[in-house]
């Protein structure tokens, strides 16, 4: 069995902070106490999609984590199945449904608006696609597709990471949202891109 590697663990250990820092502010917290007081009244004003998209989406940051996890592949083939199904279907699918209705009035105009819709979408695409080619019994083509799609899973991470970096940059925050609302995607897509491809000519 091949070993994982210290990369994994590494993305096991932010999929779990961010999990639990969500769990916390949004499960312990008044609505929209860590956000710009303009995301505030909005939160507030669509509290339920905002609830439904962070807890969600929270599960399929850790379900997707475990999910790489090449050991419960391989010797529990069935909870792999099972935790698929909920990553899809309660994380995927809730959470994206629920992240595009947020990025129809997301902070910082048009371009917030867009790179999250496109977040959103992607994620749904590649997970619908993900989902279909295991139905066919395209193991290796499923593999992929759940790659592209945890890619942007992690978008959850790098805008939590790219956010209190500008901060700290000096970048007024109106400046660096709208941004972040693309960059927390896109490299991670080019990233995984290169990543597939690499695999493949290796085999
Ligand atoms: C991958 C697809 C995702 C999309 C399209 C998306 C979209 C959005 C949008 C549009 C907002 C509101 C921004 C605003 O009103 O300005 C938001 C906020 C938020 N999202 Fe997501 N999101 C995604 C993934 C995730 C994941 C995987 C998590 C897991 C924890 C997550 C957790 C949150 C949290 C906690 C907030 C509230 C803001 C904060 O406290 O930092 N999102 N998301």
């Amino acid at each position: 069995m091949h070993k994982q590697g210290l990369s994994y663990y590494v993305l096991c250990f932010l999929a779990l902070g961010i999990t639990g820092y969500s769990i916390f502010v949004y499960g312990f917290m008044p609505l929209g106490s860590v956000v710009h007081p303009d995301m505030r009244a909005n939160f507030q004003a669509h509290s339920s999609i905002v609830y439904v998209h962070i807890f969600a989406s929270s599960v399929a940051l850790l379900c997707g984590a475990l999910q790489f996890s090449i050991q419960l592949r391989t010797l529990h083939p069935q909870v792999h199945r099972w935790l698929g199904r909920i990553y899809l279907m309660v994380g995927v699918l809730s959470g994206g449904l629920a992240g595009r209705a947020m990025a129809q009035t997301a902070y910082g105009g048009m371009v917030s608006r867009l790179g999250f819709s496109g977040l959103a979408l992607l994620w749904l695409f590649s997970g619908l696609r993900a989902y279909l080619a295991i139905c066919r019994g395209h193991v290796k083509e499923h593999q992929q597709w759940m790659q592209r799609n945890y890619a942007l899973t992690c978008a959850a991470i790098t805008l939590r990471i790219y956010l209190p970096v500008s901060m700290v940059g000096g970048i007024a925050f109106d400046i660096a949202y709208p941004l972040i609302a693309w960059l927390c995607w896109v490299p991670n897509l080019i990233f995984v891109e290169w990543i597939i491809r690499r695999q493949r000519n290796l085999i």
